[in-house]
């Protein structure tokens, strides 16, 4: 665990080559180059997580009325499972907060087990379902609606 060395700096069109291309090695259905672009003019919260200065994970976190929506969280492959995703949802959340957000919500793939354990861990729990919402190498595929219980 490196946990001491992590900071979260926000990110910027600079890091767009890396993020892409782990975006793409992470994800079935990988955001676009323009999806990361858009959310940065859109001013949604995009962040940078580093270990000790090297990029470890990024996040995008839109933000309506009184509520935070995650609507990405990385890490890289070679760093997952160290309880790097634990700590970059933790400084979400905190930092929602800080904004004076109330509300956490987040939409997950029942088939990412993963993602839906790292949230289940957080104090997600799962709110409702949204039939055939993302494209699947079988056609569609449901999204589990998480929100953080406070
Ligand atoms: C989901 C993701 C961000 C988790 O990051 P991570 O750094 O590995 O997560 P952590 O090490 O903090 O794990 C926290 C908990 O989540 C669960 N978890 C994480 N990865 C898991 C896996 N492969 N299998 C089962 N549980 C897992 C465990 O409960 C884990 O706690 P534990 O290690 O003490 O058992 C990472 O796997 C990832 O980037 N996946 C690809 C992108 C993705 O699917 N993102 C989510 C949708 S946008």
């Amino acid at each position: 665990m490196t946990a001491c060395s992590l900071s979260f700096v926000p990110m910027t069109e600079d890091e767009l080559d890396w993020v892409v291309e782990q975006e793409a090695s992470l994800h079935r259905f990988p955001w676009s180059r323009g999806n990361f672009t858009d959310s940065l003019a859109a001013g949604h919260a995009c962040w940078l997580m580093l270990d000790a200065g090297a990029s470890v994970g990024y996040a995008v976190v839109l933000d309506v009325l009184d509520e935070a929506h995650l609507l990405n969280i990385s890490v890289v492959r070679a760093a997952q499972r160290r309880g790097l995703g634990s700590r970059l949802l933790e400084h979400l959340i905190s930092t929602a907060w800080e904004k004076g957000l109330r509300q956490f919500f987040l939409e997950v793939r029942p088939s990412n087990l993963s993602a839906i354990a790292l949230y289940r861990r957080a104090g997600f729990v799962e709110i409702a379902r949204r039939r055939g919402y993302y494209p699947s190498p079988e056609g569609r595929e449901d999204a589990i609606v998480m929100r953080l219980e406070p």
